[in-house]
């Protein structure tokens, strides 16, 4: 296919986006050409619009990160299962490809690689396969950032506890949902309205981060049980000194483990043998790529098949295709409460 198509473009540094054509781009090997039908916005991409940062390394850019959509066009090397014609979730993404707009999400037509592309079930609309991608890749690239694989099946018996502080948010949810399946007994905070939701996601127990004795509540909670609490996800800002607070009481002298998705500072809280670590995938592109592969491949693909994953937060559809992009945007910058915000395009 030849052409060109419509592009929520960032001219310069700074924003905002401007409707602009381009080229269509053909697919390289391994790569998919994606007819783009929904996106998902996640904050780093009003970072990206408003401060050029993570890096925007080329200027005019297409940022985003998350699609669903219709493959058109496939390279060499690709799975027959992922044809042209197929629906498909997308990780399609400028970020790990040096800046390069052909990759971005936020345009009609977009580049993927296969790693980070599944089919969409019949049963799930685009909007719905939309909300997956880099949440999904955030909450189990956490995992295996604390040394965690994908493959763990703790059982009952081991009695190996989480805490995901932040549940209610768009990656909290992913990591709720993948704690169960990685065999976690799961303990989560959010704001009360969210509790049941985050209970069938399969948190086992979930707390109001605003009660002043939260802390206290989690940790006779995990004794109650008599489970192991040292493994913790700390998915929102502001979350590691309660998450800390919570490990030294019921770690006992053992190490643990913290994975931080926000940007880590540098003079943040530390506990005795705990380590603390920034959630981001591996940097070699090799690596990088088995690991997206199995996300993607692996637990995301079979948990849609066997229903054991499900969409997740609540979607909050908002209308004008790349034209509200920036409207949308603004929305997510403001902040949500248990909502995925998804733009059809
Ligand atoms: N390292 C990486 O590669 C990477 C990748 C993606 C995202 N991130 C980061 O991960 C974080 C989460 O992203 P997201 O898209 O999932 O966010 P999001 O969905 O926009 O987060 C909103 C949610 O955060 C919850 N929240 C806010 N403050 C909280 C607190 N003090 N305690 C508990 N919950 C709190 C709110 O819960 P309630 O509704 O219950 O109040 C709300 O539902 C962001 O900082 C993002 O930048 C990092």
């Amino acid at each position: 296919m030849t052409g060109a198509h419509q592009a929520a473009v960032i001219p310069q540094k700074g924003g905002p986006f401007s409707i602009e054509e381009r080229a269509t781009p053909e697919p390289g090997p391994g790569e998919l050409l994606i007819e783009v039908k929904a996106v998902a916005l996640n904050p780093v991409d009003h970072y990206q619009r408003d401060f050029g940062m993570p890096l925007v390394p080329v200027y005019p850019a297409v940022v985003g990160f998350d699609t669903a959509g219709i493959v058109v066009k496939v390279g060499s090397n690709v799975s027959s299962a992922l044809a042209p014609g197929s629906r498909v979730i997308a990780f399609a993404s400028s970020f790990f490809k040096n800046g390069s707009p052909d990759y971005g999400a936020f345009q009609q037509y977009a580049l993927a690689q296969s790693e980070g592309v599944v089919a969409l079930p019949d049963a799930l609309s685009f909007e719905q396969g939309a909300v997956f991608p880099l949440a999904v890749m955030t909450a189990l690239t956490a995992w295996t950032t604390i040394g965690i694989p994908l493959d763990t099946m703790y059982s009952p018996e081991d009695k190996q506890a989480v805490l995901i502080w932040g549940g209610a948010s768009s990656v909290g949810t992913f990591a709720i949902q993948s704690a169960k399946t990685l065999g976690f007994t799961v303990y989560a905070t959010a704001s009360p309205k969210h509790h049941e939701y985050l209970k069938k996601l399969g948190a086992h127990a979930v707390f109001d981060y605003t009660a002043t004795d939260v802390v206290s509540q989690i940790v006779e909670a995990v004794k109650k049980d008599g489970v192991n609490l040292h493994t913790a996800h700390c998915v929102v800002k502001e979350s590691l000194q309660p998450t800390l607070d919570v490990l030294k009481e019921t770690k006992g002298d053992a190490a643990a483990k913290v994975a931080h998705s926000p940007l880590l500072p540098e003079d943040h809280p530390t506990l005795d043998k705990t380590e603390i670590t920034f959630n981001f995938p591996p940097t070699d592109k090799v690596v990088r790529d088995k690991h997206m592969y199995q996300c993607f491949h692996g637990w995301l693909q079979h948990g849609l098949k066997s229903g054991s994953v499900v969409p997740s937060p609540a979607l909050q559809v908002e209308d004008g295709g790349l034209r509200g992009l920036n409207a949308a945007l603004d929305k997510l910058k403001v902040g949500v409460s248990g909502k995925k915000i998804v733009v059809p395009i």
